[in-house]
Order: structure tokens, then sequence, then C-alpha cells
């Protein structure tokens, strides 16, 4: 696949570990959603290296000393519904007070073409980090609709966060949002057939939600 800047693929034996058993069939529905939030936690941390943050003085029971703390409303969670609400506790894990907006959007399984049936989006995203979630990338419609939505918004720096992705979807999302830093814990082979992601898991919001 062609390298592009702003996409991070995390090849962390942890995180591979990780993924093997949510990849399995006898996953059960109650493991698969503790893997995701224990997944996304891992990659958040490693992304957010940069994140801002303020120095405040703290006084230990020995002396007063500097420190630094993440700034407040540094990023706003946005999951794109549905499959995305089952990493949004992995984000919360580091970023406690994050506020969330929700993006509804579903893929038509014929077309493949998404399609939006929701958006609320807290006040003042646009002067935060904007987390997107959603534990698949297949052909990057679904990322790219919720990119142009939250660019609509205002939003300026934008952060698209995948379980497994596949190289066309890293694609459209690269070539449509250059400018989007993108971070994916695991690139699969490809699409098959009907769009679904090959080796891959399934379909992570069934698997999340029990609906199959
Ligand atoms: C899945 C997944 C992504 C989308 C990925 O959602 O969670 O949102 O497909 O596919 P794409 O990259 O080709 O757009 P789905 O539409 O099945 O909805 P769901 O989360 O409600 O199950
Ligand atoms: N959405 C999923 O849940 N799984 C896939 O393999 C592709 C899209």
């Amino acid at each position: 696949m062609k390298q592009y800047e702003n996409v991070t693929i995390f090849n962390h034996p942890l995180i591979q570990h990780k993924v093997a058993i949510l990849r399995d069939e006898r996953t059960t529905m109650k493991e698969f959603r503790e893997l995701v939030e224990e997944i996304t936690t891992l990659m958040v941390f490693e992304a957010f290296k940069d994140v801002p943050t303020k120095t405040v003085k703290v006084k230990t029971p020995l002396e007063e000393t500097e420190q630094t703390m993440v700034v407040d409303n540094a990023v706003t969670i946005v999951p794109i519904l549905r499959a995305g609400m089952g990493m949004v506790n992995g984000v919360h894990t580091l970023f406690p007070t994050a506020r969330v907006g929700h993006i509804g959007l579903y893929r038509d399984e014929e077309t493949l073409e998404p399609h939006e049936y929701y958006c609320k989006l807290p006040d003042g995203i646009e002067n935060s980090i904007a987390i997107l979630l959603d534990p698949m990338l297949a052909t990057g419609g679904s990322a790219v609709a919720a990119i142009d939505f939250l660019k609509k918004r205002g939003c300026k720096e934008i952060r698209l966060m995948n379980i497994i992705g596949v190289p066309e979807g890293v694609k459209a999302v690269a070539e449509a949002h250059p400018d989007v830093k993108v971070y994916i814990s695991t690139l699969d082979r490809a699409l098959n057939n009907v769009g679904y992601i090959v080796p891959g898991l399934g379909d992570a919001g069934d698997r999340l939600f029990g609906t199959k």
C-alpha cells in the first residue's frame, strides 16, 4: 500500500494480541465489547502524546511543585453510530470529562454508500480536537462523510481511530482529507465482493450489540 504521511498503522504486539481474540468467531459479545474498549485506550494513549497541556502548581505533602495537566475540553469524542459507540468508553478512560457528539450513518448494503440519519455535536467542538471513532474502515465512505460533517461544523483538527482498515479505505480517506490524522490498529488484506473486510472480524455493530 502507498504510504501516507498522516496515516499510522500500529503494529504493536500488545494491540495485535487483543485483535487476534477480537477476530475469533468464538469471542462472546461481552469479551468483544471489552476488547474494543481496551484496544481503543491503547491506541489513544499512543496517538495523543502531543495533547495540549497546561502547567499547574501542586502542593504535595512535602513541597509545592509544577506539573502539566491536559487542558480542559482538549478533545471531543465523536463515534460513528452504531459501531463507533463501542469505542467511546475506551477514550473516556483517558479523557474522562470529554464531551461526546454523535454521527449516525449506515451503509446501504447494495451500493455501500453511506446514509446519514442523525447528527448532534456539542457546542464548541470546533475549538477541540475531534476524535472520530469507528472500528471498521472498509470503503472509507462512512469516514469521509463523517469528516465532511465535522469540517462543515468548523472542526480544524480531526483524528480518525479505526481498529481494522483496508488499503481501499485508507486511500479514500487519505486522498479526500489529507490533513486528517488516521490511526489504525491493523491493516487487513482487502474487501470481499459484498464490501466486508477480509479476514476482518465480521460485522462490528452486530458483534458489539448482539443483533445477529
Ligand atoms: C459499518 C462500520 C462503518 C462502516 C464502514 O457500519 O461500523 O461505519 O460500516 O464501511 P465503509 O468504510 O464502507 O463506509 P454499518 O453501516 O454496518 O452500520 P452499523 O454500525 O449501524 O452496523
Ligand atoms: N463494517 C463492518 O462491520 N465490517 C466490515 O467488514 C465492513 C464494514
